[in-house]
């Protein structure tokens, strides 16, 4: 990430929702929570990353209103032998 982070930055890692549960607004609600939660102690911004093909993530992150920062891209050089 080449934005600079500042000091009341949180981050959320892995919003996870059972299988049979998918669907009902739960992934919602849990971020919502955690954004309230932030707010309340008085962070700046909720940070995240998504898999790009993670469509339902996306989605749900993009409803909440959260802005895309400069990609980051992964590189990796095979060691052949
Ligand atoms: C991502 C995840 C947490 C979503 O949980 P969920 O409870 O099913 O999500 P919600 O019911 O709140 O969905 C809200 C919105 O997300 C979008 N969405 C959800 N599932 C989707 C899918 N399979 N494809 C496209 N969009 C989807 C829709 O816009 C949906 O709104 P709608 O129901 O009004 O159409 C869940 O699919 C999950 O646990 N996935 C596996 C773990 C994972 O990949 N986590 C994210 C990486 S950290």
């Amino acid at each position: 990430m080449t934005a600079k982070r500042q000091p009341l930055d949180g981050s959320t890692w892995i919003t996870g929702v059972g299988r049979e549960y998918r669907g009902r607004g739960i992934g919602t609600a849990i971020k919502v929570e955690a954004l309230s939660r932030a707010k309340a102690r008085g962070l700046r911004a909720l940070v995240t990353t998504n898999d790009e093909p993670n469509k339902a993530m996306r989605e749900i992150n993009a409803t909440l209103g959260y802005q895309p920062l400069p990609a980051r891209v992964q590189l990796e050089k095979p060691l052949l032998h």
